[in-house]
C-alpha cells in the first residue's frame, strides 16, 4: 500500500497532482471542518509580528496556511511552495482579493537565502517526505534566528480505546469518500497508512531537535488524531 522510500517521492508527487481539484473539499469533509482550526493555531504558534513580517509555507499544496495568514494580516509578506505544481495552480486566486505568490521547489531545496523568514510552517507534508530530519533543517535554514518552525500533521492512533475507532475511520470510511468525492481510493488509502507508519509526536519532536531546532514543544488535537510541533531557530543549525 505504502510506495518504497525510492518511489515515494514521485508517487506523492502524482497523488497529490490527481487529487489536486477535490484537495481543500475532502480536507474539510474528512475532518468535520475542523482542519482549518488548526491552521489558524498553528499560526498563533508563529510569533508573527501583527503588521509586516514573513512567512513561508512548505509543501503549501493549495496555500490554506498562507491564505489564512494572510487574511489575517495584509501587509505580512507569504509565499507557498510545493513540487506540485497542480496543488498550486489550484490555490492561485481561490481567495478573492488576496494574492498568493507560489513557488516550485523541493522541500529539501528551497531557493531562498538564509535567515529569510520570520516563520517556516508546514501542514501535512512531513509524513510524505523521506528524510524528515533534513526537511526540517532545510526549514530551519531559511528561518531567521529567533524564528519559529511550526509543524502541522496527523499522528499514529494510540494503544487507548479511540485508537479503534481512529482505524475504522481512517482505514475503513476515508477511502470510501476519498473513491466517491475524489474518485481515487488508492490516495486516501495512503493517508491512514502513511499516518501509522509516522513517528509519534515525541519522537518527531527529537527528529526537529536533530535539525538544529530547540525549545520543541506540540500539542494535540483532535483526540490526539494531530499535532501542531513548535521549534525555535535559535541559532544556525550546522
Ligand atoms: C497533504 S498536502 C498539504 C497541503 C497544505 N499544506 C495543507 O495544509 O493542506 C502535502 C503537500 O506536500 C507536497 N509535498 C510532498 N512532498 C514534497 C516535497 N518533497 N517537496 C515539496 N512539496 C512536497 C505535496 O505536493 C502536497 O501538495
Amino acid at each position: 500500500m505504502l510506495p518504497t522510500l525510492e518511489e515515494k517521492p514521485v508517487y506523492v508527487n502524482r497523488m497529490f497532482a490527481r487529487i489536486a481539484p477535490t484537495y481543500d473539499l475532502m480536507n474539510r469533509l474528512m475532518t468535520f471542518g475542523q482542519d482549518q482550526s488548526w491552521r489558524r493555531e498553528m499560526l498563533n504558534f508563529c510569533n508573527l509580528p501583527p503588521r509586516g513580517g514573513s512567512l513561508l509555507d512548505v509543501g503549501a499544496g493549495t496555500g490554506d496556511i498562507a491564505y489564512t495568514a494572510l487574511q489575517r494580516n495584509p501587509t505580512l509578506r507569504a509565499v507557498g511552495s510545493d513540487f506540485t505544481y497542480e496543488m498550486m495552480a489550484a490555490g492561485v486566486g481561490k481567495i478573492p482579493g488576496v494574492s498568493l505568490p507560489f513557488v516550485q521547489a523541493d522541500t529539501y531545496h528551497l531557493p531562498f537565502p538564509d535567515n529569510t523568514f520570520d516563520a517556516v510552517v508546514s501542514g501535512f507534508l512531513v509524513r510524505n517526505v523521506v528524510d524528515r530530519v533534513a526537511a526540517f533543517r532545510e526549514m530551519a535554514r531559511v528561518t531567521k534566528p529567533g524564528g519559529r518552525v511550526v509543524c502541522l500533521e496527523t499522528t499514529p492512533p494510540s494503544n487507548s480505546v479511540l485508537g479503534p475507532l481512529f482505524r475504522f475511520y481512517f482505514f475503513q470510511i476515508v477511502p470510501i469518500v476519498g473513491s466517491l468525492v475524489a474518485r481515487d481510493r488508492q490516495a486516501y488509502a495512503y493517508l491512514p497508512h502513511s499516518t501509522v507508519a509516522f513517528p509519534p509526536p515525541a519522537e518527531l519532536a527529537r527528529l526537529m531537535e536533530q535539525a538544529g531546532l530547540q525549545n520543541v514543544f506540540y500539542v494535540e488535537r483532535m483526540l490526539r488524531s494531530v499535532a501542531i510541533h513548535v521549534g525555535v531557530k535559535l541559532t544556525s543549525p550546522k
